[in-house]
């Protein structure tokens, strides 16, 4: 079975592809520093599929370990790259961590793959079109001037991978921009694990509705949006997790589109804050305790992404409503009261 490695592997979308891959009939090989994510996650995805991946644990921005690992490692015929920082609010206050840890990680794993051919799929964002002029945004939109550090990552990154296909023959890259992931697989034994306070909207929800925040905060409902609130794209992590199932299977094909290629991973169905609030309560049977706020600096007013081309050219497309993404929400919340990992 074709050894993929995955970067940040113990983490929230990452242990989902994990167990993805795996079912697809994939081996994973999972590198993680644990800088923002439990070693627990591990015995979880165990659970999953009935054994524990391979673990290694290291810093990708150490050019030496990471170099030698590829080297010891010749089997690996993919990898997906989802290892980084992501807090946008936390970037904003520390740049030089997001600069450093998102970029060195990033050009260790090029580095090491310069004479192998390699087959590569980085985490993007949808952060990188801004605010989109046209609705859904299609994977031609002009990416903007980023409005975080985490987020110019996200830009500079795709810009290195483009340039890096260009210049070099062996690798077949593919950057799949992600919209909001959200939900939890099904077992409710793996999902999101947020670092503190949540900065996201589902899991600070879930949280309110289990009682460990007091009430959720929307922030803004005077937006130009038909309730005032923010509208998002938000897609099931299981959804997501597939998507790069299918990002690998095109690269082992080849890419007909070219040695790097962009997607738009989303539903294409946009929700405000509120609709997300109402689907949760109607799913969870749970009234929530939420009040309105001022706006937050640096929200976008709306987004939602055009996934024709990844249903035609990626052969994937998003098959999870917004139900079954806040029950699997809630699920894993209520897990975790029982089972607390962190
Ligand atoms: P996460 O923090 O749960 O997972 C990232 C994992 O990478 C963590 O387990 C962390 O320990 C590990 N890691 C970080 N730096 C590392 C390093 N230098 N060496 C080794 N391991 C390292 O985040 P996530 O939500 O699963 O996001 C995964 C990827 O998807 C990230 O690149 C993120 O920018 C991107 N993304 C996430 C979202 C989202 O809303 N979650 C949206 C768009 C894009
Ligand atoms: C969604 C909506 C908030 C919390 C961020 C990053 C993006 C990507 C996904 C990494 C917005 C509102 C939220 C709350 C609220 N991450 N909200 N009260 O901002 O779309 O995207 O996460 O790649 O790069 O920017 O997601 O979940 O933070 O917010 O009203 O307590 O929920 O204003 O409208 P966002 P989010």
């Amino acid at each position: 079975m074709s050894k993929i490695l995955v970067t940040g592997g113990t983490g929230y979308i990452g242990s989902h592809t994990v167990v993805e891959l795996f079912n697809a009939g994939y081996t994973p090989i999972i590198v993680d520093n644990l800088s923002n994510s439990n070693i627990e996650i591990l015995s979880q995805i165990e659970r999953i599929i009935g054994i524990r991946p391979e673990f290694h644990q290291f810093d990708l921005c150490d050019e030496n370990k990471t170099r030698e690992f590829i080297q010891s490692q010749p089997e690996i015929s993919g990898l997906i790259h989802f290892a980084a920082s992501k807090a946008v609010g936390e970037s904003v206050a520390d740049p030089l961590k997001y600069y450093y840890n998102n970029f060195f990680s990033l050009i260790n794993l090029l580095n090491a793959y310069r004479e192998a051919p390699i087959n590569f799929v980085f985490s993007s964002s949808c952060t990188v079109y801004g605010e989109p002029d046209t609705l859904p945004v299609t994977e031609s939109a002009p990416v903007k001037k980023a409005t975080s550090p985490y987020g110019n990552t996200k830009q500079i990154a795709e810009e290195i991978l483009s340039e890096t296909a260009a210049a070099y023959s062996n690798y077949n890259i593919i950057a799949l921009r992600y919209f909001n992931p959200v939900g939890a697989h099904s077992s409710a034994l793996i999902g999101e694990l947020p670092n503190g306070v949540p900065q996201n909207l589902l899991p600070f929800i879930t949280q309110t509705a289990i009682g460990k925040r007091e009430k959720l905060t929307v922030f803004g409902n005077d937006y130009d949006t038909p309730d005032g609130s923010c509208i998002r794209d938000y897609i099931h992590v299981v959804d997501l997790a597939k998507a790069h199932v299918a990002a690998i299977k095109l690269l082992e094909k080849g890419n007909p589109n070219g040695k790097y290629d962009v997607f738009n991973v989303g539903t294409g169905n946009g929700y405000s804050v509120l609709e997300a609030i109402a689907a949760f309560e109607k799913a969870s049977g749970q009234k929530l305790n939420y009040t309105f706020g001022p706006r937050r600096e640096g929200d976008i007013i709306k987004v939602w992404g055009d996934v024709s081309k990844s249903s035609t050219q990626l052969n994937w497309s998003a098959e999870l409503g917004i139900d079954e993404m806040m029950s699997s929400a809630w699920a894993w919340e209520k897990y975790l009261e029982e089972n607390p990992i962190i």
